[in-house]
């Protein structure tokens, strides 16, 4: 089997980028050890930057994001028991659109089939090999047990944060990798409930950091800082209700139960590998990087990288020039890092770090208000979270 790229991952990185380069006239070849099913049913959340959105729209798969997402103008930080409003409207001009990453999948899924693309769901023991020559070859196992050898100009390495092709950069030699674990996690709800507030809410509190979100006028999603060795046996209903209630409280905000369908605790790191690249693997999204999720980037980071990406590739194939593919790494990482840095300024303003002091909390109110106060401080959060234009 052949084909111009070879991807590895069928996420948001991978399937964006087999998407942009069709749209170049580029052939790829698309391979996920999980199943259709699977990838569309793993439900994610999905805060879209304009960016993603503009980039959705321009290729042709933006009509249910248009038609479904739900645009959101500004969100709410709360701290000493009350909100202060970011208007990304007034601040930026741009705002941001609920729209669940695994809605995104569908729509690339189903624009790939429909454009005749290649996707391979259920594959096994996928093996990337010669990245440093110039025939790089992908071998797997195909879903009904037969062995294949896919041959390819160019590998993504889109394959999440539980990657096989990042070890393929040699470290320490050529890769560096990047890391920060933080003391805490986070305690994800889904809940039968209408929303408690149209606007998402940031919640800074002494027991902790607690944030209100929705999936859908139906369903709404609630989080609550924890410890990372806590269990979500140890949380009844009720505990879990006191404390978002406590975390959230004030005469302004009334949040509305109902019954909790699915609970779980979510890892929190920063991480980055750097480069990006090796010979003839490039890497995109939770491959290179993980943001913690306070920001709301992880996916609008990895549409930013294949954007770069599918570029820079477009131009190798229709010219044989490789300065694009060469700078990737450089190009993508200067936002990558953005992104670190918001996704870590908005978790140590909002969480409570385990052995901090009255002084410390006192300290973060302070910041809180520093930055809700002064319009230079909100729109540098607004521009942050509404996201940086990729063109
Ligand atoms: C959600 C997740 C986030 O990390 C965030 O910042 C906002 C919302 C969510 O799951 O809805």
């Amino acid at each position: 089997m052949q084909t111009q790229v070879g991807i590895v991952g069928a996420g948001p990185a991978g399937l964006m980028l087999a998407h942009l380069l069709h749209l170049r006239g580029i052939e790829s070849v698309v391979l996920d050890t999980r199943t259709r099913e699977e990838i569309e049913g793993t439900i994610r959340a999905g805060i879209l930057e304009q960016n993603t959105v503009d980039l959705m729209a321009d290729s042709g798969i933006g009509d249910r994001v248009k038609q479904v997402g739900s645009v959101h103008h500004g969100i709410e930080l709360r701290f000493d028991g009350r909100g202060h409003r970011i208007d990304f409207e007034e601040l930026t001009g741009r705002a941001v659109t609920v729209y669940p990453q695994h809605e995104v999948l569908k729509d690339l899924i189903e624009q790939r089939l429909s454009d005749g693309g290649e996707i391979r769901f259920g594959v096994s023991d996928v093996r990337v090999e010669d990245i440093t020559g110039d025939t790089p070859t992908i071998r797997f196992t195909d879903n009904d047990g037969t062995e294949e050898v896919l041959h390819c100009a160019l590998v993504g390495g889109c394959d999440g944060s539980r990657t096989q092709t990042r070890p393929l950069i040699p470290s320490p030699d050529v890769r560096q990798d990047h890391f920060r674990q933080y003391p805490f996690a986070w305690f994800g709800i889904l809940v039968e409930a209408p929303p408690s507030s149209e606007e998402l809410i940031y919640a800074h509190h002494e027991n902790g950091f607690a944030l209100i979100s929705t999936r859908s006028p139906e369903v709404q999603r609630l989080y609550l800082q924890v410890d990372p060795e806590d269990s979500v046996d140890n949380w009844s209903d009720d505990r879990i209700w006191n404390e978002l209630h406590t975390r959230v409280a004030g005469d302004d905000v009334e949040l509305k139960e109902g019954p909790i369908f699915q609970k779980s605790i979510l890892p929190f790191r920063s991480f980055v590998c750097e480069p990006m690249q090796h010979g003839r693997l490039f890497l995109a999204g939770d491959a290179a990087h993980t943001v913690p999720p306070t920001g709301a980037k992880g996916m609008n980071l990895a549409i930013a990288d294949v954007y770069i990406l599918a570029r820079a590739m477009g131009e190798f194939f229709e010219s044989g020039e490789t300065t694009a593919l060469d700078s990737y790494t450089a190009t993508a990482l200067p936002r990558v890092w953005r992104a670190q840095h918001f996704s870590w300024w908005m978790t140590s303003m909002l969480h409570r770090m385990p052995q901090s002091s009255g002084f410390d909390l006192k300290r973060q109110t302070a910041e809180l208000d520093t930055v809700t106060r002064s319009r230079a401080g909100r729109t540098l959060l607004a521009e942050n979270y509404v996201g940086t234009p990729l063109y």
